[in-house]
């Protein structure tokens, strides 16, 4: 068993990681923005700026330790009804990501993907998520799923309805639609399963995240705020998904 130990780096305990058992790929729901810019006296777009550097650290981090897939939920088909300067300022983030995050993470063998329903944004948000997403294409690190203008009940609409239109063109017969057919209309088609899915800022719900490839996801949660969140709670996420006992179902 390889463990990562990081001892003296959180000062009460010793972290322990198996690196030979760490989920292959974890959802993140970036959570509590907004709180932690009122408890700072801040604008929420404070909160969501914090919130975005957080997001970068964490992605180097799950590099470091050798995460394969990391879901980020930025954007939900929800959250339009936000405020405008709310949603505004939260465009204006991934803007800058999409304009300086090659910059930012050169060098880290990131492969970013954009998942979602992206025909709501403007033809050049669009031109630079393909642009992103061509930029990256032979990165062989971690796969960074960001999930913009996302929904997992809305991925699934969109799965049911291509399925329909193949069984219209008689593509494929009723009879053989399976799991599996479902699983490739969706946007992360062709990768694993969450194994692991992080919610902090105290909320207990999967608000619309990964709905069908986190049928069998372990679940962590903290009371930390999202632009408060770190390594030491990325860890102690690993460790603690590391004592589940995952039976699928079976016993
Ligand atoms: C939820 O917190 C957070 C969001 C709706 C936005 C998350 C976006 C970021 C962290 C920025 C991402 C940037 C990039 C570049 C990917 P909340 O606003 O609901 O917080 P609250 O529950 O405390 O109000």
């Amino acid at each position: 068993m390889i463990m990562l130990k990081l001892k003296n780096l959180f000062k009460q305990d010793e972290h322990k990681v198996d690196l030979e058992n760490l989920p292959q790929h974890i959802g993140i729901i970036m959570d509590g923005n907004g709180r932690w810019a009122k408890k700072r006296g801040l604008p929420r777009s404070g909160g969501h700026a914090a919130g975005a550097k957080t997001f970068e650290k964490i992605i180097e981090d799950a590099g470091d330790i050798g995460i394969k897939v990391v879901t980020v939920y930025a954007f939900s088909t929800e959250n339009w009804s936000r405020p405008k300067d709310e949603v505004d300022a939260l465009m204006s983030l991934l803007e800058d990501y999409l304009d300086n995050g090659l910059e930012r993470i050169a060098g880290r063998d990131v492969k970013i993907h954009f998942i979602g329903d992206s025909a709501a944004f403007s033809d050049k948000f669009q031109k630079k998520l393909a642009h992103m997403e061509k930029a990256t294409r032979d990165n062989g690190g971690l796969l960074l799923n960001v999930a913009l203008n996302y929904g997992g009940r809305a991925e699934l609409t969109n799965a049911v309805k291509q399925i329909a239109e193949e069984v219209k063109n008689g593509e494929i017969n009723p009879d053989e639609i399976t799991e599996d057919t479902i699983s490739k209309h969706l946007y992360t088609s062709g990768q694993p399963d969450p194994d692991l899915i992080i919610r902090p800022s105290g909320e207990f719900r999967l608000s619309n995240f990964l709905m069908w490839q986190g049928a069998y996801s372990e679940l962590w949660f903290s009371d930390c705020l999202w632009p408060d969140f770190s390594k030491k709670e990325l860890l102690e996420a690993i460790s603690d998904y590391q004592k589940r006992n995952r039976r699928f179902g079976g016993v």
